[in-house]
């Protein structure tokens, strides 16, 4: 990012500042990383993929009424956010297991969990991100009661709304991963939707269209975040 001044690399994106204090520039990198950032690539037009996906979704969101940190596209790597102070929490909502509950809990891999299941863990990479309760939550001061029950909501509306999309495009959305800032007091949707923060299975075939791909070496990563960007954009995303 020539010129602007970088405030925090993370695994996968930075941040720059904005022109204005209340603006951040996010950049999303080639980087992928997994398992508590021990498996780490560089995978060339991944980041340009994750961002135009996330760009396409929050536009979506947006128009369905749910306040995003999205302002818009700089480039395709880049786009403009509403600078949030970030609520340290991954909110994880599951409409079928895989992944962290199947290996917790007596779950079977693809079993429907209807109503969806909400999944809250602290974002502390140094603590690997332990899971939280709501006594937890609260006892720690990371949100108000009645923010917890608003962030519950916006992640279920988000789910119900992305869910019904991926449907129409013949992808089922098996979990996700959200995070939530402030901005003017009001809770707001910030980070990433993307194949790297989504879990989606082709639902003819079952096959994974996600992360997945990369964590457990199931095939061609690109050639899958390609087709799925393609899947969910109508083609918008194409480089
Ligand atoms: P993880 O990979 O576990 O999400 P990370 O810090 O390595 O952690 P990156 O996605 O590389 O994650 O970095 C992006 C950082 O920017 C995250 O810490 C995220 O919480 C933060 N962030 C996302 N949106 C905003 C925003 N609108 N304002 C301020 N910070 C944000
Ligand atoms: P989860 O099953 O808890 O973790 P794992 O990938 O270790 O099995 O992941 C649930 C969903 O949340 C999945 O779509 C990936 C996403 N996720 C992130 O985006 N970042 C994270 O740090 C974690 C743990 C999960």
């Amino acid at each position: 990012m020539k010129g602007a001044q970088l405030l925090y690399s993370g695994k996968a994106k930075s941040i720059y500042r904005g022109e204005t204090p209340n603006r951040l520039i996010m950049e999303f990198r080639d980087d992928i990383t997994a398992f508590d950032g021990t498996k780490k690539n560089v995978l060339s037009e991944k980041g340009a993929f994750n961002c135009c996906v996330s760009a396409f979704l929050f536009e979506l969101l947006e128009r369905e009424g749910i306040r995003t940190h999205y302002l818009g596209r700089l480039d395709r790597t880049t786009m403009l956010v509403k600078a949030l102070t970030m609520i340290p929490l991954e909110v994880v909502v599951r409409n079928r297991a895989a992944g962290s509950i199947v290996r917790n809990f007596s779950f079977t891999e693809g079993q429907i969990l209807n109503p969806p299941v909400i999944v809250i863990d602290l974002k502390d990479d140094s603590r690997h991100d332990p899971m939280l309760n709501d006594d937890l939550i609260l006892a720690l001061k990371l949100v108000t009661p009645d923010e917890l029950v608003e962030l519950k909501e916006i992640a279920l509306a988000i789910n119900g709304t992305l869910s019904e999309f991926l449907d129409g495009q013949g992808i089922l959305l098996v979990d996700l991963k959200l995070e939530f800032g402030r901005a003017e007091g009001e809770i707001t949707l910030g980070d990433e939707i993307s194949m790297d923060s989504m879990r989606l299975w082709d639902k003819e075939t079952g096959r994974s269209m996600d992360k997945d791909v990369y964590r457990f070496d199931k095939g061609d990563v690109m050639g899958t975040y390609r087709a799925v960007a393609r899947r969910i954009t109508g083609g918008r995303c194409e480089v």
